[in-house]
């Protein structure tokens, strides 16, 4: 590699480290300062793949401090509050999760989740640190709590032992705004509320939910918590009950990640053929269910209407990165990305179909490319032989943290891109930095 890419890089990667330094707030890591003052569990797991690759006692710590508010049923909470802020809504005098008898007694959280992460992370740790007995100590600490949080899933959210998990709101599919959930939100008669939004203050309202969008989010909290966070209530009660190719692929990762990190560890044959058993159900359904043939790419299941959502979102290429479909329905998914994501005017990979009318560059989960995604498609495509495609989607990601910044999303648009261009939602955002460090590994070995 020429010189001058070499300390391109290296810049790069000083300036990721120096975001992951400054949002460290004693045990864990904030996505974003003010935006998101608290820890959110699926990026604590992205955000420990970078921290590994230059203070693997952080990472440790990260995922230790997540795994410590895991509630006495196995749930994962998705924002937990260790500290108090004023500059985040809903927080938890909103959530109340205590409702649930089983909820951590030792912090406070959300009553909802965000996707399974915690396997396929143990595993990049593994793949990433350099004292390989140390991480694996570290490993056989907290892997039976990741696999206690997959038993929680498969025995409480997956209603007709399926293999394939239900969300109950919008926040636990990651893709909190995607243009995806408009159809199950126009089902819902959700009252107005009233109350005092934190984000629109801090960031342009064109790029972030509306009011009325925050109507139904709390709405389906409030659905919730009139049941104290009971599974069986909310399967009964809840509008909003979806099963979500990304959460269910990012769960099916996770379940093989621990299937290997078991078989290294040894002595676990019966939670091995658990695992298994969990994986052969889990992708037998997915891939009968969530693929829509017309479309050439999954889908999300709405459970309560009992209908697919047909539309493409970059959550819809996500199975490629759980290793789901086989090498030919593999291939469909890539020529439908290429065909309506990747045209050569745009940055990949919008998180919506840009060829779709609710198409929204702009706006969080309606159009923007997010990192963690690439992140994910980079490495599936690179298991599948796609080995040109995963190239574009890394060097997209990288040019365009080098032309704005560590946002945390940007518009798809190459042609937008001039001189004082920024990027959207927080700055400085946590899982940026983090999976560009990890990113830029190869390229600067
Ligand atoms: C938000 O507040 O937008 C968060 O993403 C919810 O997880």
């Amino acid at each position: 590699m020429c010189i001058l890419f070499s300390f391109l890089y290296f810049m790069i990667k000083q300036r990721a480290i120096n975001i992951l330094k400054k949002n460290w707030k004693d045990g864990f890591t904030v996505p974003s300062k003010n935006l998101y003052p608290y820890q959110w569990k699926w990026d604590s797991g992205f955000i420990a793949i970078g921290l590994a690759h230059f203070d693997i006692t952080k990472a440790k710590k990260e995922i230790s401090t997540l795994l410590d508010a895991q509630w006495e049923n196995g749930f994962i909470p998705h924002i937990i509050f260790h500290n108090k802020s004023n500059t985040y809504f809903p927080g938890s005098d909103f959530h109340h999760s205590e409702l649930h008898p089983k909820a951590s007694k030792k912090y406070k959280s959300t009553g909802m989740t965000q996707p399974p992460v915690l396997g396929f992370v143990l595993k990049e740790l593994y793949r990433i640190a350099k004292d390989k007995q140390d991480i694996l100590e570290f490993i056989k600490n907290k892997i039976n709590q990741v696999f206690i949080n997959h038993e929680y899933f498969y025995n409480n959210r997956d209603p007709h032992n399926e293999g394939l998990i239900y969300i109950y709101h919008n926040w636990e599919s990651g893709t909190d705004n995607s243009p995806i959930w408009d159809d199950i939100f126009a089902t819902m008669d959700s009252p107005i509320f009233s109350f005092e939004r934190r984000d629109t203050d801090l960031i342009d309202p064109s790029q972030r939910p509306s009011k009325r969008e925050y109507d139904h989010y709390l709405h389906l909290i409030e659905i919730a918590k009139k049941y104290n966070y009971n599974d069986e209530k909310i399967i009964e009660f809840s509008p909003f009950l979806v099963q979500d190719p990304l959460f269910n692929s990012m769960l099916i990762k996770s379940n093989q990640s621990l299937i290997d990190l078991y078989t290294l560890i040894g002595n676990n044959q019966e939670k091995i053929n658990q695992l298994k058993k969990w994986q052969e159900n889990s992708i037998k359904t997915f891939n009968a269910k969530l693929y829509n043939e017309e479309l050439k790419a999954y889908v999300h299941y709405d459970l309560r209407n009992d209908k697919q959502l047909a539309y493409i979102s970059s959550s819809s290429f996500s199975p490629i990165f759980a290793g789901i479909p086989n090498q030919e329905r593999a291939q469909s998914l890539v020529n439908t990305m290429l065909e309506k994501f990747g045209g050569e005017n745009n940055y990949l990979c919008a998180s919506f179909d840009p060829t779709h009318k609710k198409y929204n560059p702009v706006k969080y989960w309606r159009g923007p490319v997010w990192i963690n995604l690439n992140w994910m498609l980079y490495n599936g495509l690179l298991q599948y032989g796609f080995d040109e495609l995963a190239n574009r989607i890394k060097k997209d990601s990288i040019d365009l943290v080098e032309k704005v910044g560590f946002y945390e999303y940007f518009d798809p648009r190459k042609e937008i891109y001039k001189e004082d261009s920024k990027g959207y939602g927080g700055n400085n955002f946590s899982w940026t930095a983090a999976l560009i460090i990890d990113l830029l590994n190869e390229e600067l070995k």
